[in-house]
């Protein structure tokens, strides 16, 4: 496995150009099995988890390919509703093909994504949305099985315990066939789940609502295949902006807006970075001191949890102390250990993690357990004096596009070493 190699103490400037966002990609591309037809996805991300969705799409009898930032997804005929355990183990959000195979197939037969770094990520919510509308559901052997009496679902009104992201995706997607009208209350209002409604919407699905809490749809008999571009990604951004921050530099990140990221802009400010509007990008000033500030994280629009791990690497030199406390995951502070053996000075009680701000952080060899911990490392490695080597990238490429190849043209003294070297 291939390690990534950074010698500390660049100070960042440039321009990056901001990918299409994974989080948006992977229910989209899960949604073309709502349609038959070609549809044409473009600004699709490079990587690891769209390979692994296009691989589970073909696996349930569709045609996917992946071409310079193009995924062409095309159906004709039917589809075999089953997404296999080797699969889905290599991607949690294999998930999200359950709500549009079961709207598609009246049956889907999906392996139960099981624990995860970051906590257990239990799917009894989608599950319980799927019921409601008349599904019947069953687990056997690790697998999910789920069948609707009748072939169709009927609208429902569906009320969610936690606003979960993916949760609401799939049962989006289950009810734009649906017969009848479904709501979705306390539904998740991340950008991604409002991205997913308006790739519904142009499929011809009757959605509204979306991006706030109270999501109705009213269901239709068939949907059409379409053309779509997507979203930039927010975190790819949010992490520049804290390579920005933390590396006192000066980056302009193109082609993301303000709104995705408000929560995560309050809180660079008030850590002493200059963040502004800037023709159609925005662009980061980091300085000196860095300034403490507590974040908790929450569902959007709060601080997102999947920016925690490298903000903490932001507060890591802060003057002072501050507290992160993660409230969407049980268990998302692997990152933490490793910065430790860096130099930094954190605890963690529970759910929160006291930052004692340090002078320097030191590079060291460090290994990640999951995505957003091995882009945190990354950072710890701009800022360390000497060289910190981040291993298992595997993680890395699950959700950055070419991390190391746009840091690179920044300043940043960073390889990609093979793994046998
Ligand atoms: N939860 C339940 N039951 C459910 C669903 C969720 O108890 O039926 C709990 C989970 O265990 C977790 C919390 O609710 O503690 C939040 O889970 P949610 O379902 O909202 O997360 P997700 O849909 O599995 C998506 C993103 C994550 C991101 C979270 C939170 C995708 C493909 N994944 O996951 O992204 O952290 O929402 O915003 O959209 C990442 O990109 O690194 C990543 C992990």
């Amino acid at each position: 496995m291939d390690n990534i190699r950074i010698v500390g103490g660049a100070t960042l400037a440039g321009t990056v150009r901001i990918s299409g966002s994974k989080n948006a990609a992977l229910p989209i591309l899960a949604a073309a099995l709502l349609a038959d037809g070609e549809h044409v996805f473009r600004n699709v991300p490079n990587l690891r988890d769209v390979d692994t969705m296009t691989k589970l799409l073909e696996r349930l009898g569709a045609n996917a390919v992946y071409r310079d930032g193009r995924v062409e997804v095309s159906l004709s005929g039917s589809l075999d509703p089953t997404a296999p355990y080797d699969l889905v183990k290599q991607m949690r959000a294999s998930v999200l093909v359950l709500g549009p195979l079961v709207a598609r197939c009246g049956r889907a037969i999906v392996s139960l994504p099981g624990g995860c770094a970051i906590g257990a990520r239990p799917i009894d919510q989608h599950l319980k949305g799927l019921s409601a509308m008349g599904a019947e559901v069953e687990l056997t052997h690790g697998y999910v099985e789920v069948t609707v009496p009748g072939g169709r679902l009927r609208g429902s009104d569906i009320a969610l315990d936690f606003p979960t992201h993916t949760g609401t995706e799939n049962l989006m997607c289950a009810a734009v066939l649906a017969k009848g009208r479904t709501t979705i209350n306390n539904a998740a209002r991340e950008p991604e789940v409002e991205e997913l409604a308006r790739v519904l919407n142009k499929m011809g699905a009757r959605i509204e609502g979306a991006g706030t809490s109270a999501i109705a749809i009213e269901g239709v008999d068939a949907l059409h295949p379409i053309d779509h571009a997507i979203i930039p990604d927010r975190i790819e951004a949010g992490t520049f902006m804290v390579a920005a921050a933390a590396t006192a530099g000066n980056l302009f990140l193109e082609g993301i807006g303000f709104e995705p990221l408000e929560a995560v802009i309050v809180k660079l400010r008030e850590a002493g970075a200059t963040v502004e509007r800037e023709g159609n990008g925005i662009r980061v000033v980091g300085a000196r001191p860095i300034y403490p500030t507590d974040v908790i994280t929450q569902p959007h629009p709060g601080f997102p949890t999947d920016m925690q791990a490298q903000f903490m690497v932001l507060m890591s030199l802060a003057e002072g102390t501050s507290r992160i406390t993660e409230t969407v995951f049980e268990n998302r502070f692997m990152h933490v250990s490793e910065l430790n053996r860096m130099g930094a000075n954190i605890q963690v009680n529970a759910r929160t993690a006291t930052v004692h701000g340090v002078k320097r952080l030191e590079g060291a060899e460090v290994m990640a357990t999951d995505l957003r911990a091995s882009a945190s490392l990354v950072v710890a490695g701009l800022i360390a004096e000497g060289t910190t080597d981040v291993r298992r990238v595997y993680h890395l490429d699950r959700g950055y596009d070419q991390f190391e190849m746009k840091l690179a043209p920044l300043g940043a003294t960073i390889e990609r070493v093979p793994g046998n070297a």
